[in-house]
């Protein structure tokens, strides 16, 4: 497809991992594309330290859902292999509180939670070692995983396509946010390997342009017809006839199917519902909190008031994320399917 690697395991002789398996030499890095210089400057970043892990993840320089629980996964590994502890007790003590800190990086996406969790849950060796062993390899099956999630999701999706549809999508939920072809992108990529194409409107996603950076970057850099605008013209577009087909992604999933996606996802379910354009939301399972009764339980992060443009005497309210009602949901593309329950 031509997109840069979001993120890997490098070892210590530069070798990238992706999956578990592998004999990796020791200690290794949280390598990740800088998003932040998308689409200028490709360049790589090599994170060894909890705090270099924590600050990637805070400024998006890993972003999207799945990519921030797979870099932190693969970054509590890194860093635990450089902790010098003095007992196995004392590791694992460490090793839970580098767990905590990452997880205190960003708080809407579960995926960061569950991914954390996950790695700390499977530490169960009494030596330092094989702590570190465990730690790397549920790391790696994690990002492994997603990769196959990814696949499956954009198998189910190309379902949903036919040639010539037009397909728009917000902020960016690709290759770029993901360790595999993406969740909402990935059945445009997938419907491309069967020789169907679509053509995809790409919301700027105010106020930090993952949609015109990234979306528009990624999708031209595979060849996907991909057209930038405005969020406010999303309305117009649709109101014009083009938009057959709205997919976004999500950054968690209440119980009952609310769900949390980048900020504007909500007005544009909104359009869609009033233009009778089916609404999809495509996601993998590890995206739902079922610990959640619905969206108003969600927390949504807000961000630097920097981010937004403003005169200096106005205040400014920068919540990252908004939450679309299920009752505006046509249905949730995942691993498992197509489906309209979760
Ligand atoms: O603030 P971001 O760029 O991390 O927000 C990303 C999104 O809202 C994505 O749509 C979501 O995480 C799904 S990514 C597959």
């Amino acid at each position: 497809m031509g997109i840069p690697v979001t993120l890997s395991y490098i070892d210590g002789e530069g070798r990238s991992h992706l999956a578990p398996g592998a004999s990796a030499a020791r200690p290794g890095a949280l390598d990740i594309i800088d998003q932040t210089l998308l689409p200028g400057e490709q360049k790589r970043l090599s994170l060894t330290t909890p705090e270099a892990v924590f600050e990637a993840i805070k400024q998006l320089r890993v972003r999207g859902a799945p990519a921030i629980g797979c870099s932190a996964a693969i970054g509590l590994a890194v860093c635990a292999e450089r902790f010098a502890s003095s007992s196995p007790e004392e590791h694992l003590e460490r090793i839970k509180a580098c767990a905590a800190y990452l997880d205190s990086s960003r708080p809407t996406a579960v995926n960061l939670s569950w991914a954390l969790k996950r790695c700390v849950g499977a530490v169960t060796a009494r030596d330092i070692p094989g702590m570190n062993q465990q730690l790397l390899d549920e790391a790696l099956a994690i990002t492994a995983e997603d990769i196959r999630l990814c696949a499956a999701i954009g198998e189910a999706g190309a379902s949903l396509l036919a040639p010539g549809m037009g397909v728009l999508t917000h902020c960016n939920a690709g290759a770029l946010a993901t360790a595999g072809m993406g969740t909402a992108l990935a059945p445009i990529y997938a419907a491309m390997e069967k020789g169907v194409q679509v053509k995809v409107f790409s919301d700027e996603t105010r106020p930090l342009l993952q949609g015109a950076r990234l979306t528009a970057w990624e999708l031209s850099t595979a060849g996907v017809d991909v057209t930038t605008i405005c969020d406010s013209m999303a309305a117009r577009v649709m109101a014009e006839g083009r938009v057959d087909l709205v997919i976004v992604g999500a950054d968690r999933v209440a119980a009952n199917g609310d769900t949390a996606n980048k900020i504007g996802t909500y007005s544009l379910a909104i359009a869609a519902k009033y233009h009778h354009v089916p609404f999809f939301v495509a996601l993998p399972f590890s995206t739902i909190d079922k610990t959640l009764a619905s969206g108003a339980e969600i927390p949504i992060e807000e961000r630097n008031l920097s981010e937004i443009f403003h005169c200096s005497d106005a205040k400014v309210y920068n919540p990252a994320f908004d939450v679309t009602p299920r009752e505006l949901i046509t249905g949730f593309i995942t691993e498992r399917g197509i489906l309209t329950e979760i």
